[in-house]
């Protein structure tokens, strides 16, 4: 693989916010799922889980993500893929008394970039979705409350001839440097 070949990825990877009718196979959004969580984690806790919702189940939690009107497009996601912080291992729990839980974070953070990008290699869109009722949500995946749900990213094929737009990211000179 080239690092050309991860450019057209990363470039046709996008946010999609107009998905088909067809639905992606369970079998395929394991798929996805089970690449992503190759992911690296800070001391290789995995302090994670994947939590796949189709069928009626997500129709009813994506309306946790619709509040004021927001999101209407993932009515027609196949699926919506929970990233929920599990506990991690003895050695995070200790650093993130120090890193006030950042190495959680972080680490749901990159697997979720996994999860999107295993996605466009599959031939499906995804939209990482922030905003949410977080109450509705932890109910639903029937979570207690202290449970953390950083990241919902909806999942489907995009519809047809969804447009791949060009990327708007801040000029390289603003957010990349070499230092020697
Ligand atoms: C943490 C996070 C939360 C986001 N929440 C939403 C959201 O609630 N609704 C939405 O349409 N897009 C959401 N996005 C998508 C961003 O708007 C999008 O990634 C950004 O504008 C760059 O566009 P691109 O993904 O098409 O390259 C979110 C992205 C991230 C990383």
């Amino acid at each position: 693989m080239q690092l050309s070949d991860l450019e057209q990825l990363y470039t046709k990877r996008q946010s999609c916010r107009e998905f088909s009718d067809t639905v992606v196979p369970e079998e395929v959004i394991g798929e996805i799922c089970r690449v992503a969580l190759l992911a690296p984690s800070a001391m290789n806790a995995q302090p994670w889980k994947l939590v796949a919702v189709m069928g009626e189940k997500k129709d009813e939690l994506v309306k946790a993500l619709q509040r004021l009107g927001m999101n209407k497009f993932a009515s027609k996601a196949s699926a919506a893929v929970c990233v929920v912080a599990s506990k991690g291992n003895f050695f995070t729990q200790v650093g993130s008394v120090f890193k006030e839980n950042e190495f959680v974070r972080n680490d749901l953070g990159i697997l979720t970039a996994h999860l999107v990008l295993a996605a466009e290699a599959a031939g499906v869109g995804s939209c990482i979705l922030g905003w949410r009722d977080e109450e509705k949500l932890r109910n639903l995946l029937g979570l207690g409350k202290e449970a953390v749900v950083p990241e919902v990213v909806v999942l489907g094929y995009p519809a047809e001839g969804y447009p791949v737009r060009e990327k708007k990211r801040k000029p390289l000179k603003d957010t990349y440097q070499l230092v020697k």
